[in-house]
């Protein structure tokens, strides 16, 4: 069975067709076209957007000239209140700066040091997980919630305020969908919007919560009792040009991001592998014998390189089923793509998507073969045509982060359960702002 991809639509639509199943889904709102165009142009009367699909095109956006590319400032509309001036809707010097204290945070020494927390919030999820028909999405955003606040703040998600957390971005994230649709595609400058109440005094109270704790660490940091996690490194980091810190503030808005992307994107690809696998028993035999042997010594960071299986299917779902399903970026300045004009202020659109299954660049772009990845093409296409974190100066600065979490909780799922397709309920995979299955993927759990 072919692992479940969204209906195109038909070639040409009214744009009041368009908006509406923008709206639904991203996805389906987009013509089958796009896999096998290098480039294509949306003309509205409101805006023009140029959807770049070829590889080398994508590297010169994404890559070669970054700043002549910034992030479009629509986009990030719909999360503005929660999320404030954090790192992913800054640009130019504010993003830099951001970024300079952020990244050695995440750098591959740092990751050895937040293994034992990832450690330890697989070995929670495989506790709390039962048998029998589970939805796994809704597992797996916990699990990744837990890796995120025991490798931020040394706290598992069972404490009070993390769980506070976790349960108000959840209400956050239903009071969003339409509006992120909304966002992504530039709504006129004239066009009404705002939020819901709802909306404000959610982002209000998570923001409130990050708040404490990120005053509470303060507190530790300025008493030298601060335990040694990500937390702690970033507030006591200072911008090797400047001198500054973040202030508490601007910490609470870096939290705030590292909570939002960093555990809807990973659940959202946990989940789908587990799909896959399920879809695909052989490779899930293959990948739980592979767990067995590797995690049998303990904890240990030297597992990781054991687990080339796990590492090669997670690859895999992230290339069907890329969490972060598109992403926009404006231009500055007139630019020439393959002779077209790019006016001054269009929509450039980087589609993870629609590359990750390109009919003209990967072989069998639909399939599901993690063996894909030690083939030429497989090779050639992890270097130029696969980018669930983006690349370039912008690209993700969780990704080494996600590489290693992503493998590991997978190994120790599969180590602890099989995992079975529910017939009938396969997941139809939908896009607001990450790619979601319609309702939730649900799977048959027994104990191996
Ligand atoms: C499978 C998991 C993940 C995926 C697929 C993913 C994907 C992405 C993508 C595509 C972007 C670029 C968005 C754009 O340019 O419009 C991004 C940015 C970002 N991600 Fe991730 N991410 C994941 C996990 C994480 C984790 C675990 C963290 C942190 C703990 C994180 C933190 C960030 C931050 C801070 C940015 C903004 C970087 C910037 O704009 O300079 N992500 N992520």
């Amino acid at each position: 069975m072919m692992p479940p991809k969204p209906e195109a639509r038909p070639d040409r639509v009214s744009l009041w067709r368009y908006m509406k199943l923008f709206r639904q889904d991203i996805l389906s709102a987009q013509p089958a076209r796009l896999y096998r165009a290098w480039m294509a142009e949306f003309r509205t009367p409101f805006f023009r957007s140029f959807m770049v699909n070829q590889p080398s095109l994508v590297d010169e956006v994404l890559r070669a000239r970054p700043l002549d590319f910034p992030k479009s400032d629509r986009v990030g509309e719909g999360l503005r209140p929660l999320l404030g001036n954090s790192v992913f809707l800054t640009n130019g010097e504010t993003w830099l700066r951001q970024r300079r204290i952020i990244d050695p945070a995440f750098e591959g020494g740092r990751l050895r040091d937040t293994f034992p927390a990832m450690w330890a919030a697989g070995e929670a999820a495989v506790a709390r997980m039962e048998t029998g028909e589970v939805e796994v999405e809704a597992e797996m955003s916990h699990a990744a919630a837990d890796v995120i606040f025991r490798t931020l703040f040394s706290i598992p998600i069972e404490n009070e305020v993390a769980a506070e957390t976790f349960h108000q971005f959840r209400a956050y994230q239903r009071t969003q969908p339409i509006l992120n649709a909304a966002a992504f595609v530039p709504l006129p400058r004239w066009m009404p919007r705002g939020f819901s109440a709802e909306t404000k005094r959610t982002a209000r109270a998570i923001r409130g919560l990050i708040a404490q704790l990120t005053a509470e660490r303060m507190a530790l940091i300025e008493a030298g009792d601060a335990p040694d996690d990500l937390a702690t490194k970033i507030m006591t980091t200072t911008d090797p040009e400047t001198g500054a810190r973040f202030s508490t503030e601007e910490m609470v808005d870096q939290v705030a991001i590292f909570f939002l992307a960093g555990h809807e994107t990973s659940a959202s690809a946990l989940g789908w592998a587990l799909y896959l696998l399920a879809l695909h028993p052989d490779w899930q035999d293959k990948l739980a014998t592979e767990a067995e042997a590797a995690l049998a010594g303990g904890m240990e960071f030297g597992v990781m390189s054991k687990l080339k299986l796990a590492r090669d299917v997670f690859r895999e779902a992230l290339r069907l089923y890329p969490p972060v399903p598109m992403m926009v970026r404006e231009t500055v300045k007139p630019e020439r793509f393959r002779d077209r004009d790019l006016p001054v202020g269009s929509q450039v659109v980087l589609s993870p998507w629609h590359l990750h299954r390109h009919e003209r660049v990967w072989e069998n772009p639909d399939g599901f073969d993690p063996g894909r990845w030690a083939t030429e093409n497989g090779k050639q296409c992890l270097r130029e045509a696969w980018i669930p974190f983006s690349v370039g100066a912008r690209v993700c600065t969780g990704a080494g982060f996600a590489m290693v979490e992503g493998p590991l909780l997978l190994a120790m799922l599969l180590r602890a359960f099989r995992f079975e397709r529910v017939e009938g309920r396969d997941p139809v995979p939908v896009a607001y702002l990450t790619v979601r299955a319609k309702d939730g993927i649900w799977l048959k759990l027994t104990r191996r």
